[in-house]
């Protein structure tokens, strides 16, 4: 049976009389399947004599005025009957009250120009909310283990660099988790509930506009060429407001002439944003 705590008393509680290593998924909630495999990754980091607990917190301080922060999805008797099911521990769920304490001084933290590309250019702010959020949880629950999903792609790479931001991090080991697709190609992700079921069956460009570049780069096209395919099939697709469609480094700087490389998409779907991305293989100019 999965433990739920809500206050920092009753984690400490549950810290103490847990043993083993620490495996954490941090969530928003709204759990899916990506999710469930965020949990199954970090029990196999573990093992069945470590813990994995889950938290679930909304995070307001990612997220921007006017964006979806109270319309966000809440649904934690159902989350916590996929942590159940999942194998999971314990989930905590704290207030915001119980993150940020109004008598405590919260470290931010600073990850450098890549929080200001992509996904910070068109939120700004974003990802310092995400790493302070990411840093407070970990250090909170005493992770020796945390798994991110590959979905959010640029996140994953920014939570990397915490333990060199944030010493009491410097143990703990991230793990990336490859993206869990609906059996229509969607990537998982708790704002595709936010889709109407016409707008559902509009988003599904944003995968092919994935597969598209990852052909194209494949079959010899220059990474910058397939981007401007790739951009210009999705901003004629109907409902689709596209957002960027980059090829980037798999460390997200400049993409490389040939060799591995990462496929970015953003777009919009009537309100909802939605992010999806994918490895690709740049075989270089045919000569
Ligand atoms: O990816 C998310 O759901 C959030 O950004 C995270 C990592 C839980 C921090 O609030």
């Amino acid at each position: 049976m999965t433990v739920v705590l809500h206050t920092r008393a009753e984690l400490r509680a549950w810290l103490d009389r847990t043993r083993g290593p620490r495996g954490v998924v941090l969530t928003m909630g709204a759990l899916h399947d990506g999710h469930v495999a965020l949990m199954r990754a970090a029990r196999a980091e573990v093992g069945d004599a470590g813990t994995v607990l889950v938290t679930v917190f909304v995070n307001p301080t990612q997220f921007g005025p006017g964006e979806d922060f109270t319309r966000y999805p809440r649904t934690l008797d159902d989350d916590v009957a996929r942590c159940t099911a999942a194998g999971v521990d314990a989930v905590f769920a704290p207030d915001v009250h119980e993150v940020y304490p109004e008598d405590e001084e919260v470290p931010t933290y600073d990850p450098g120009p890549l929080a200001d590309d992509l996904e910070g250019a068109i939120r700004p702010g974003h990802f310092v909310g995400v790493l302070t959020v990411v840093a407070r949880l970990l250090r909170l629950t005493e992770a020796d283990v945390t798994c991110f999903g590959e979905k959010d792609y640029q996140q994953l790479a920014l939570v990397r660099r915490l333990p060199e931001l944030e010493p009491a991090l410097a143990q703990c080991r991230f793990v990336g988790v490859p993206i869990v697709r609906d059996a229509d190609g969607l990537a998982g992700s708790s704002r595709n509930r936010y889709l109407t079921a016409e707008e559902r069956v509009q988003a599904l460009v944003i995968p092919e506009s994935v597969r598209l570049v990852r052909e194209l780069c494949a079959d010899g096209i220059p990474a910058a060429q397939a981007e401007r395919v790739g951009r210009g099939f999705l901003s004629t697709s109907p409902g689709v407001t596209v957002d960027y469609v980059v090829v980037r480094s798999e460390t997200l700087g400049p993409a490389p002439v040939a060799g591995p490389a990462r496929v970015l998409v953003a777009a919009r779907v009537g309100t909802t944003r939605l992010l999806d991305n994918g490895p690709i293989e740049i075989r270089g100019v045919r000569p």
